[in-house]
């Protein structure tokens, strides 16, 4: 047995204003695959986790919906704690960002930097909403692209000629908040000094602790030059006071790092007889021996590889030992569509199909390169149900019946040494994938032996053996060697299955441990084997991608604009072109009834007068709107829309309604002069 290791790891904290999708779901179920491997090769890891709860967004998204910030990040940490659970991702902790513990590292990592000559002060002119008395951030500005003269176009650049450009060049700017047109104004901002850290950079990125590739697109942005970084937001805004300053605050992106330590410390202060400072120092101080892993996603490289390990270094902690980095994940070889009922939320899931499913498949396809990560739905089906379902449980399933007649206990006996030993030398192999964070590898091995067994079994067919006379104990050798493949097979798998391995425990009667090298298993009783896992159904995928896109269509005209996430992560819909965007027939509507439905949250059923025509429609504003207070108004809806077959009725058309989301949402007023049923373009 090698020396015990000491591992802290973590992986991104997911933000306190949306729900847990699929595409988080790479990270968390990647980073908790090589934590449970830590654990069962007798490691001591410590996972640990956060929900990243500051900014201006889940402030926005709190009063959006009549919430206080802290009633909405607490009604957020409780939805993805569920998730998290559901989906087996067994963290030691999952903390907040908005907690004491990381107010006083945040202030005490701050002090250091600045006493150390590592934050600048200045003047800086922003763009100012008037009306909302918010400065503002690009994506809350939209406007016409001075270039093309696009309309509605992001304050930093544009989607329709790529242009980039300040907020300040736009045409006509608009504050997505309020609509109100942004002034500039100036304030003083606090910078991190990152230019200064350009020489421990070049040397860190390239001493082992990321992947080449990670490395080589770091060097590009080292060798373009480092700014400095604005680590500063001026009030109103949710998160932790800038000590010494008045309504300054810091940057979200600040303090959300420092939640990992924050974590670590909240876990450590829950663990009965622990001297939390001491062992608080072990882990983080400049000359630890311990070991640091961060799993992340490409996207926030920067914040990881950058500035994080230079804040560290700066206040004399020590930096991290490796910094993994996935790709994006895509479904149907597609960017995820909430319109094609892709964009799937981790509870939807969990609504149609078993976790353990998507473990596997991500597993099977993860490696340890920063490739993106395709979820092809019919390959999916076709994966699990092979390989678990036909090939792993299988074993089990064809020859346990066999040990129960015989009494149900092991042969000592092992009926192919050859056989067996190719199950014990693979340990190694296996092992070194999965410390690689190689689990498509691992996998492949895996079934690799799964077929051996299979195709060993086939060739001795039990079955027939046991019509025969005195073939008792042959039959016997034969399936106990089935059921030891098979406990090597979960000893390997149980990283990935941990519900499906303890299932499989309790039939063999034994915990499967992975600190010794697999032994065989004779002379002992097991259970009597029951199935463990079904197949997946067809359509059981599809009512989850017809859930997805319900979802949607409730979402719809209630959802925040684009603005809602930190970094706009959610992906934008694929491009059309003008004929496909002529082929939407839009025409303006009467609002001739409008009621609540029973059982939904957010949305209300629509009758629309179309000038003659009516139409049944469910639309997500009930957020924004009384029934009562939408009846005689005029919309813009889709007239040709398929109709769709909802929870709650058919739905024959969609309302284009638009705001900032929540409390405003701009219809046509009766005196526009439109008419209804008349064509919009
Ligand atoms: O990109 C995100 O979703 C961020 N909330 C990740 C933060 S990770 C860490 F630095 F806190
Ligand atoms: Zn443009």
């Amino acid at each position: 047995m090698t020396e015990r290791r000491k591992i802290l790891v973590t992986s991104a904290l997911p933000y306190a204003n949306g729900s847990i999708h699929l595409g988080h779901l790479v990270e968390y179920i990647q980073t908790d695959i090589w934590v449970r491997f830590q654990k069962m090769r007798g490691h001591d890891c410590t996972y640990v986790c956060a929900d990243d709860a500051h900014g201006t967004a889940i402030m926005l998204k709190a009063e959006q919906l009549g919430l206080t910030p802290e009633q909405q990040i607490a009604k957020v940490k409780a939805e993805h704690e569920q998730d998290f659970a559901d989906f087996l991702v067994n963290f030691d902790n999952f903390h907040s960002t908005h907690s004491e513990e990381n107010r006083e590292l945040s202030e005490l990592i701050y002090g250091r930097l600045k006493a150390n000559g590592h934050i600048a002060s200045r003047m800086i002119t922003q763009a100012y909403d008037p009306e909302k008395q918010l400065f503002l951030a690009d994506r809350y500005i939209k406007g016409t692209c001075p270039k093309c003269k696009a309309e509605d176009q992001y304050g930093d650049n544009c989607e329709v000629c790529s242009a980039t450009y300040s907020p300040s060049d736009l045409i006509k700017p608009k504050s997505v908040i309020s609509g109100a047109t942004p002034i500039d104004k100036e304030s003083e901002h606090f910078f991190f000094k990152l230019p200064e850290f350009d020489a421990f950079l070049k040397d860190w990125t390239r001493a082992g602790h990321l992947q080449d590739e990670v490395a080589n697109k770091l060097a590009e942005w080292l060798d373009a030059g480092l700014q400095e970084w604005d680590i500063s937001r001026d009030a109103p805004y949710f998160g932790f006071e800038i000590p010494g300053e008045k309504d300054k605050y810091f940057y979200v992106w600040l303090d959300a790092p420092i939640g990992y330590m924050a974590s670590f410390k909240n876990w450590l202060s829950q663990q009965q007889g622990t001297d939390v400072d001491a062992v608080f120092d072990e882990y983080w101080n400049k000359d630890s021996s311990t070991e640091l892993y961060h799993f992340i996603g490409k996207d926030i490289v920067n914040f990881h590889a950058l500035f994080w390990p230079s804040m560290l270094s700066s206040a004399q902690f020590r930096t991290p030992t490796k910094v993994c980095v996935h790709g994006f994940l895509t479904v149907n070889g597609k960017k995820m569509s909430k319109s094609r009922g892709t964009f799937i939320n981790a509870r939807t899931y969990l609504e149609h199909l078993n976790p353990e499913y998507l473990r596997y498949y991500f597993a099977a396809k993860l490696s340890s390169s920063v490739d993106d990560l395709d979820l092809n739905l019919d390959d999916f089906i076709q994966r699990v149900n092979s390989d678990l379902v036909g090939k792993v449980v299988n074993i089990a399933s064809r020859t346990a019946k066999f040990i129960q007649k015989s009494g149900g206990t092991l042969s000592a006996n092992i009926a192919d040494e050859t056989l067996w030993q190719q199950f014990v030398d693979a340990d190694a192999t296996i092992a070194e994938y999965y410390e690689a964070r190689d689990f498509g590898k691992a996998m492949r091995e895996i079934m690799a032996l799964a077929d051996a067994a299979n195709e060993y079994i086939a060739a001795q067919a039990p079955w027939s053996l046991a019509k025969q006379e005195g073939t008792e104990q042959q039959v016997l050798d034969i399936c106990s060697l089935g059921i030891n493949m098979f406990r090597a097979l979960l000893t390997y798998l149980k990283p990935v299955l941990p519900a499906l391995t303890e299932a499989a425990e309790v039939f063999l009667g034994e915990t499967l441990s992975w600190e010794q090298p697999v032994g065989f298993r004779g002379g002992e009783a097991i259970n009597k084997f029951k199935p463990l896992l079904t197949r997946i159904e067809k359509d059981k995928v599809d009512a989850m991608v017809e859930a997805s896109k319900e979802a949607l269509a409730e979402a719809n005209a209630a959802a925040a604009p684009a603005a809602d996430s930190e970094l706009g992560k959610e992906p934008l819909a694929d491009e059309i072109n003008f004929d496909d965007f002529a082929k939407v027939d839009l025409r303006v509507a009467l609002i001739a009834k409008a009621e609540h439905v029973e059982g939904a949250d957010k949305l209300l059923r629509l009758t629309l007068d179309l000038g003659g025509e009516t139409r049944n429609v469910f639309s997500g504003i009930k957020s924004a709107y009384q029934p009562e207070d939408l009846e005689g108004k005029l919309t813009v809806m889709v007239a040709n829309l398929a109709p769709r077959k909802m929870k709650f009725g058919v739905s024959e058309g969609m309302v284009l309604a638009a705001g900032p989301g929540g409390k405003e949402i701009y219809l046509l007023e009766p005196h526009s002069g439109a008419k209804p049923g008349q064509r919009v373009m």
